[in-house]
């Protein structure tokens, strides 16, 4: 159905970037062109460009030869909210202040008539915001750490599991010289779903994720228990929300006020360190970090990345705003934004998945 009342979408890309936003925003872009006949305005760098009024209309050429391509055309940033934006100082501290009045006044000067949002949780929670507060807008759900509980999947988590499965490869030849012990920390925030799946896909012994706590002894015995079996090398996998026995987690860097900037990171060093002493195993520690937010999307991602950019046009010209795109099962549908936003997906400690890895050996410090 076309809705002759929406003549000119609007998209950014926000929060971290991930493997696949290009994919996302060629098809919106293709999609409004030929099979509608209408424009597609490019908002740079997330909301900073809502707010700021940076923007761009997006041809044809622009959209071609970015489908392989990581990053985003359009830029990216997970610091600026709308909702709470820095307006001022005032002795030396920042005033931060409601701007998405500003934000819905530009979008009408920018003659946007649907807003998609390519994000994680909390850019889908901002297009929620500002969904409640008139706008028409859309969501598609992307991030490497896969904890969206209303998709099956996000795009970019693949690319980030090859990515990550690639690195415990390479760690196996060379432990298994070295007789050492290799921890390898990948990111996810407080969900385990890359340190899960690349642990199985790479066959590592031990894998430590925030959704099982874990203690060095039961660490230790996979260890010796491999030693004695005449396997003097282990490799291990930590997700860097891991929490160390006792609940504490590690960070690079914490941001004063502001949780969701804090910048987990290190606890393969601090486990690394009581291992080898407890153990007595040479151990060497990777941090795989930014590595997996880069480089080319797999197949996978650009396929679902361009299936969740047709659905979002064809939400936006069936006049079906405040929804997201996602994955359920093999069919791309949508949910309520609100659904999208509410609760966070994490790894099931008793699941199947983690059944299967236990079955085969693995361990996850557990037990
Ligand atoms: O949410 C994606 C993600 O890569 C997380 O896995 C990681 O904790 C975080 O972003 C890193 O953020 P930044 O790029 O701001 O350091």
């Amino acid at each position: 159905m076309n809705n002759p009342k929406v003549k000119r979408l609007g998209i950014l890309t926000g929060g971290g970037d991930c493997p696949g936003l290009n994919a996302v925003i060629r098809a919106v872009a293709k999609t409004a062109f030929f099979r509608y006949g209408i424009e597609v305005l490019g908002i740079m760098d997330g909301f900073g460009g809502l707010i700021e009024n940076r923007c761009a209309l997006l041809t044809d050429r622009d959209v071609s030869g970015i489908l392989h391509r990581g990053g985003t055309i359009l830029g990216t940033t997970n610091r600026d909210n709308p909702f709470r934006y820095p307006v001022g100082e005032k002795d030396g501290q920042i005033v931060w202040g409601d701007v998405s009045d500003r934000a819905i006044t530009n979008l009408r000067d920018m003659g946007v008539d649907v807003l998609i949002v390519v994000g994680g949780d909390g850019s889908l929670h901002i297009a929620h915001e500002l969904y409640k507060k008139g706008v028409p807008a859309i969501g598609i759900p992307k991030t490497i750490d896969n904890d969206l509980s209303a998709t099956d999947f996000t795009f970019g988590f693949d690319t980030a599991l090859n990515t990550a499965t690639d690195a415990i490869d390479k760690l196996h030849t060379t432990a298994e010289s070295h007789h050492r012990m290799m921890i390898l920390e990948v990111m996810g925030r407080n969900a385990g779903w890359i340190a899960l799946h690349s642990g199985l896909a790479g066959g590592a012994d031990v894998i430590l994720i925030p959704e099982i706590p874990f203690t060095y002894d039961a660490v230790c015995a996979k260890i010796s228990a491999r030693r004695q079996a005449g396997k003097k090398f282990s490799i291990m996998v930590v997700a860097e929300g891991a929490e160390l026995p006792g609940g504490e987690l590690v960070y690079q860097d914490k941001v004063a006020g502001n949780p969701l900037l804090d910048k987990l990171g290190g606890v393969a060093g601090v486990v690394a360190q009581i291992i080898q002493e407890k153990s007595g195993v040479e151990t060497r520690v990777t941090v795989l970090g930014h590595l997996q937010r880069g480089g080319t999307p797999t197949p996978f991602d650009r396929i679902l990345g361009t299936r969740f950019g047709v659905k979002a046009v064809e939400l936006a010209m069936n006049g079906e705003f405040g929804k997201m795109a996602c994955l359920h099962g093999d069919l791309v549908d949508s949910v309520p934004l609100k659904a999208a936003v509410s609760e966070q997906k994490r790894v099931n400690p008793h699941g199947e998945l983690v059944r299967a890895a236990k079955s085969v050996g693995v361990s996850f410090g557990d037990e």
